[in-house]
């Protein structure tokens, strides 16, 4: 299988903050944005795989800011790394300014997505190559959060985690 580069999965995902989205404090309710972002890293995994693919696990999701009703948010959704059958999906949040188009972060998150075939067992996918430097980082990364991911998930003994030990030797 050919490796790619986490480019072949981009996705960009963007959308309005309509009232019906919205919490009390008319932000973005956390529910709604939880959802756009798993659909953009869905996209992404599938185009890096080019298979069906499942929600294994939300990793992690920072609310840094919050998402006021009217904005203009925009989700980017990129597979950071691949391995047997499953992937790492990192996804950033932004809203613009409406005069000035400035973007601002509001949010990020990391989940992970597993191919599956037609009867819902993991299949073995293509591995990635990063080319920026950001890519590399968040390649490098990657096994250590799969490894804590695991061990949160009751799915990997810590004694087995090495890149995790690495971090404290
Ligand atoms: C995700 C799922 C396919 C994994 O199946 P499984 O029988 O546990 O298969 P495996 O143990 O071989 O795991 C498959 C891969 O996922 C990884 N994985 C499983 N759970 C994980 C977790 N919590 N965090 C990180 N990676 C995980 C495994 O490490 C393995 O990775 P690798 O092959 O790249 O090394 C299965 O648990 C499932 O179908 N879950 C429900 C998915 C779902 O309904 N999602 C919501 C709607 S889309």
């Amino acid at each position: 299988m050919e490796a790619k580069n986490p480019k072949d999965s981009l996705t960009v995902l963007t959308d309005l903050v309509l009232p019906g989205d919205t919490n009390y404090l008319d932000n973005l309710f956390g529910g709604e944005l939880l959802a756009r972002m798993d659909r953009a890293c869905s996209i992404a995994a599938r185009r890096h795989s080019s298979r069906i693919v499942v929600t294994a696990s939300v990793n992690h999701v920072a609310f840094n800011k919050s998402t006021p009703v009217g904005s203009v948010v925009t989700i980017e959704a990129k597979v950071s790394r691949a391995f047997k059958t499953s992937m790492e999906i990192y996804v950033d949040v932004w809203i613009e300014d409406r005069q000035s188009g400035q973007r601002t972060k509001v949010n990020e998150g990391i989940y992970t997505f597993v191919a599956v075939d037609e009867t819902g067992k993991p299949v073995e996918i293509a591995q990635i190559i990063p080319e920026t430097t950001l890519e590399k980082e968040r390649f490098d990364g990657a096994l250590r959060r799969k490894q804590l991911s695991l061990i949160l998930a009751g799915k990997m003994n810590p004694a087995d985690a090495t890149e995790l030990k690495a971090l404290f030797s």
